[in-house]
């Protein structure tokens, strides 16, 4: 991929349609079917190490972060490692426990943001061993990590992630299927993950072609004067990132919870002119995101589902093509990226450059 526009208006529209490609690129080389695993030669971890791990942590910001929630529940669902994500922008100031047993992870488009590199430092001042799941090889997040994983994304110009955080999302898919086939991943279990990674592409390709439905949607939703985003479990980071990628882009103020929190508080804020986006899977919490989706309807507000069929009770559903359940959060943020590019393109914004933001934050 180059920094030629290729046709497209803007960076963001361009990277958004180069996922097909990008995810292509990086599950390339990489998977080993004769032993339902993948491949991942700079990881520096050898399996008795694998074994030794007793907790994740990932550390990352930003849209990176949430590409460390998704990676966390894939490695607590596939490596049954406990784990979970953090801000690395906080993580440093509270004098974390740096326990010889958990496994960092530093995620980073850049590889250059301060916070994480910050992190990454203090870390290895205090003996951890620390991966990276960085875009650009050869950056400083990928030279202070004793290995990781390349998100093979290609460069990303908009300020805004679309590619890479897809890209990094099927990074820890890999990452988490390697360390779940060390330890309890069966290789009927490999195998389906390995097949589902396969699809992506096409099935990107497949929500890629919807474009014109989703253009529609975000111009009868730009008037919004502020938008809720919610999902549960898988669907949860994935309405962390839609909501992020609105506020950035569009510059319209976004809210995301878990939707099981609606109740506790953010259904006061409901009403006609707050819509909200609900991220439903069709998984075990279905018919529980049905019913909140009945209380914001009884609130008489508006709802955008993104799911695997129509829902009856939104006015408007984006159906995702299936595949592995724990693969979801790929797919279901792409059609939320056309959504935010179409609305900040309906409400006249600078969208490669949005106001106040830079690509990577390289100060504190
Ligand atoms: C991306 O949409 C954002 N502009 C931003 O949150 C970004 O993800 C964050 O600053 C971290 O950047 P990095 O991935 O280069 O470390």
């Amino acid at each position: 991929e180059s920094y030629d526009m290729g046709g497209h208006d803007t960076y963001m529209h361009k990277e958004i349609h180069e996922q097909v490609d990008a995810v292509d690129r990086v599950l390339r080389g990489r998977i080993d079917d004769r032993f339902s695993t993948v491949r991942l030669g700079g990881l520096n971890l050898d399996a008795r190490e694998a074994r030794g791990v007793r907790r994740v942590k990932i550390l990352g910001c930003g849209s990176a972060y949430h590409t460390g929630l998704i990676g966390a529940q894939l490695i607590e669902e596939l490596a049954r490692i406990p784990a979970d994500a953090e801000p690395a922008s906080e993580f440093r100031y509270r004098n974390p426990v740096v326990d010889p047993d958990t496994l960092y992870i530093a995620v980073s488009q850049s590889g250059e943001t301060y916070d994480t590199l910050a992190a990454v430092q203090e870390l290895k001042r205090k003996g951890a061993r620390v991966l990276g799941v960085v875009n650009v090889v050869g950056s400083a997040i990928a030279r202070e990590t004793d290995g990781g994983v390349y998100v093979h994304a290609g460069p990303e110009v908009c300020v805004v992630s679309t590619k890479c955080f897809t890209n990094t999302a099927v990074a820890f898919a890999l990452l988490a299927l390697h360390l779940g086939r060390i330890r309890d991943l069966s290789v009927a279990d490999g195998k389906r993950i390995i097949d589902g990674l396969r699809k992506l592409p096409e099935q990107i390709a497949e929500v890629l072609r919807g474009e014109q439905e989703i253009e529609k949607l975000a111009a009868e939703y730009a008037n919004a004067k502020s938008m809720m985003f919610v999902g549960r479990v898988r669907g949860y980071p994935v309405a962390r990132e839609a909501s992020l990628k609105l506020k950035e882009v569009s510059y319209i103020h976004a809210e995301a919870y878990p939707a099981s929190e609606l109740k506790h508080g953010p259904l006061a804020l409901i009403e006609p002119e707050v819509p909200t986006v609900a991220v439903l899977p069709d998984d075990d919490l279905l018919e529980k995101n049905r019913a909140t989706l009945e209380e914001i309807k009884a609130r008489s507000g508006r709802i955008l589902a993104v799911a695997h069929r129509e829902q009856e009770k939104a006015d408007h559903t984006i159906v995702v093509p299936r595949n592995e359940p724990e693969l979801d959060p790929i797919l279901m943020g792409i059609p939320l990226q056309l959504l935010a590019y179409h609305t900040a393109l309906a409400l006249g914004r600078d969208i490669d450059k949005p106001r106040n933001l830079a690509k990577s934050v390289t100060v504190e």
